[in-house]
């Protein structure tokens, strides 16, 4: 089986690169590369790599694929507010795009990330499921609900559309980020002995681990569903937590990292927790193997082990935002988010 991986060279997509790679499946890379001087790790090689904006994807880019895993995108709400129209040009308009091309070149199926953000605020009572209303609270949320909104009705008896409704992800990756919470907080713990919390630690967030993910999409590639449009929350139903929580798990993970609450929500009021029953229940091969306790350890004594700088912890290379705004600063991207040749 041969897929197009849009976003291939980002935090998850390097992570589902080298598992489906490992799985038998052949990858075709598609990237326009905004972090390609930002590695962690060495970046598993797909079978080709096509450096090409989201934008421009073209018929021809789809040829001899059998599926598209589409994760393209400027991807948290910091970066998706730099600019609402890139945000709405990349992650709705161009996937609007690329879906209606895999279906005029009649691929069976087209899975998308979308994200359980755009549930905005809940009752921490209350677990959301697919049904939920959707409530998005920032331009990339908003995105998110755009996309899937324009997208199902593409979806017919021979093309299926498969919305993937990631939760907050962690753990490591070639292409680390720690503008993520538990990457953040392991960040900081290993960076200056302290965990930070931005809030009084009471807002509930669901988590999943990269590699879970990427089992998660591997799953749906296995059984595709026969046309139609589904949509799935990708998490586990044991990994909705608390921000204390998630503080609490990280110091026993750092020995000697003290924990402070700043009180303040900042820009981010978001809180729920949520339901992943239909995924488990629909793809009962899917286990998540992970959770925070083992993948905070694992970030720790992966950063231990690279020896980590709080300058390196600190700077562009694993903070979405920073890197983008370097670009603009440095006149490499221009005016439309495109690279200046
Ligand atoms: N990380 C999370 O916690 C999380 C949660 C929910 C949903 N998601 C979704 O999963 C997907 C992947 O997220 P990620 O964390 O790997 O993000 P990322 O920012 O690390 O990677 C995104 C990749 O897409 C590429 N890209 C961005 N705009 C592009 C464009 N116009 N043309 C071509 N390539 C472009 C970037 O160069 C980057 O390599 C995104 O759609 C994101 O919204 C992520």
């Amino acid at each position: 089986m041969q897929v197009l991986l849009t976003g291939n060279r980002g935090y998850i997509g390097t992570v589902v690169t080298e598992f489906l790679s490992s799985r038998g499946i052949r990858v075709i890379g598609l990237d326009t590369d905004y972090y390609r001087d930002c590695d962690f790790l060495d970046l598993p090689e797909p079978v080709q790599q096509i450096y090409k904006d989201s934008r421009r994807i073209e018929k021809a880019d789809l040829k001899g694929v059998d599926a598209v895993i589409h994760l393209a995108a400027l991807s948290n709400d910091p970066v998706g507010e730099l600019n609402e129209q890139w945000t709405y040009d990349i992650n709705y308009h161009a996937s609007l795009q690329l879906a209606r091309l895999a279906k005029e070149v009649g691929l069976p199926c087209f899975l998308s990330a979308s994200s359980c953000s755009l549930y905005g605020i809940s009752s921490a009572d209350e677990k959301l499921t697919e049904e939920a209303p959707m409530a998005p609270l920032t331009a990339y949320a908003k995105s998110k609900v755009q996309c899937e909104e324009s997208i199902r009705p593409l979806a017919d008896a021979k093309f299926a559309a498969v919305f993937m409704r990631f939760a907050t992800v962690y753990g490591v990756s070639p292409r680390l980020r720690f503008d993520l919470v538990l990457n953040n907080l392991v960040g900081w713990a290993y960076a200056t002995g302290k965990i930070r919390i931005l809030s009084d630690g009471t807002p509930w967030r669901p988590l999943v681990h990269v590699k879970d993910i990427a089992q998660a999409l591997w799953c749906v590639l296995e059984k595709p569903p026969r046309g139609g449009c589904e949509v799935f929350n990708v998490g586990d139903n044991n990994a909705n937590y608390q921000v204390k929580e998630l503080a609490a798990c990280v110091q026993k993970t750092v020995p000697g990292a003290s924990i402070e609450f700043t009180h303040e929500h900042g820009k981010d009021a978001r809180t729920f927790r949520v339901d992943f029953s239909r995924f488990h229940r629909t793809f009962p091969s899917f286990r998540a193997r992970w959770d925070i306790a083992k993948g905070a350890r694992e970030l720790y004594e992966v950063l231990l082990q690279k020896k980590l700088r709080f300058e390196d912890f600190d700077g562009r290379r694993f903070t979405r935002l920073k890197q983008i705004r370097y670009l603009l600063n440095q006149r490499r991207l221009d005016e439309g988010l495109f690279w200046r040749h």
